[in-house]
């Protein structure tokens, strides 16, 4: 299997303010599929978003190597960084939608920004986008007059618009209630069966996440456990596995795996 991304010996530390330093990422090596969707898991302040940085070289690693699509990307800077980072489409928590900008303008932006294309050319592909992802009917709307759904929407269409090879999404329901958070969820794995790009979910929303997962990895304490599927998570032996099987998942998880 093809990697998307790969983790060597990843170290990344902080200094604290009383004079001790905070180890995030303790030499941690995974790999991502290429073309399949990986969930990291983990509870708040374990490294998730710290992970995903380094991924988009907003973050420097301390040491250890990081690969993307093949190509060492570690100490990647100016031009080879900026080649780095087209390779992604990117929804963070808030959607960082443009207030002042419409829907479509919103989603026109990296085609303006990053392409050569006419506004024939921009108009034409932002309405199919729109229509994809079910938004026709509000393009000239600013994000104020949007639900949290149509953002996270809008916010999609437009990582999407210059065809990434890996979507990274950071807790994408933040804000939203179960159902729409599970709308969400199905409208990525619909995309990504579409377009086949790789996915990187970060996500609290355990145990629901894990049904569109290809790979499941869970931080916690600088280390990373990296399981082949979500049901092998509940098989695991290592006691700080089995004590986050019980918090997050419980029952709700295994009874529909249970044959009665
Ligand atoms: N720029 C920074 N400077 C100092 N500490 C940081 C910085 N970024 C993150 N951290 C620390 O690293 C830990 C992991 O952060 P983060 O990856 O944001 O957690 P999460 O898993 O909730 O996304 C946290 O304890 C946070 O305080
Ligand atoms: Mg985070």
């Amino acid at each position: 299997m093809t990697s998307a991304i790969e983790f060597k010996d990843v170290t990344k530390s902080f200094a604290k303010k009383d004079g001790t330093v905070q180890t995030v990422l303790d030499s941690v090596s995974f790999s991502i599929p290429a073309g399949k969707t990986t969930v990291i898991a983990g509870g708040s302040g374990s490294g998730k978003s710290v992970t995903l940085k380094i991924v988009l070289g907003l973050m420097r690693a301390d040491s250890g190597r990081v690969l993307v699509q093949g190509n060492d990307v570690t100490g990647a800077k100016g031009k080879e960084l900026e080649a780095l980072r087209t390779q992604f489409g990117v929804l963070f928590q808030g959607s960082a939608l443009f207030d002042s900008l419409t829907v479509f303008e919103n989603v026109a932006l990296p085609l303006r920004e990053r392409t050569k294309k006419t506004e024939e050319e921009i108009g034409s592909q932002v309405h199919t986008s729109l229509s994809q992802f079910e938004l026709d009917g509000h393009e000239d709307k600013y994000p104020a007059q949007l639900s949290g759904g149509m953002k996270k929407r809008v916010g999609l269409a437009r990582a999407m618009q210059l065809k990434p090879a890996i979507m990274l999404f950071d807790e994408p329901t933040t804000g939203l209630d179960p159902v729409m958070a599970q709308e969400i969820y199905q409208l990525f794995a619909k995309t990504q069966s579409e377009f086949g790009f790789t996915s990187v979910i970060v996500s609290h929303d355990i145990p629901k996440i894990f049904n569109l997962a290809d790979r499941v990895i869970i931080l916690n304490r600088g280390h990373m456990d990296v399981f082949s599927s979500p049901e092998e998570i509940q098989w695991s032996e290592k006691p700080h596995i089995r004590e986050f099987v019980k918090m997050t998942m419980g029952d709700i998880y295994q009874s529909h795996l249970v044959e009665i």
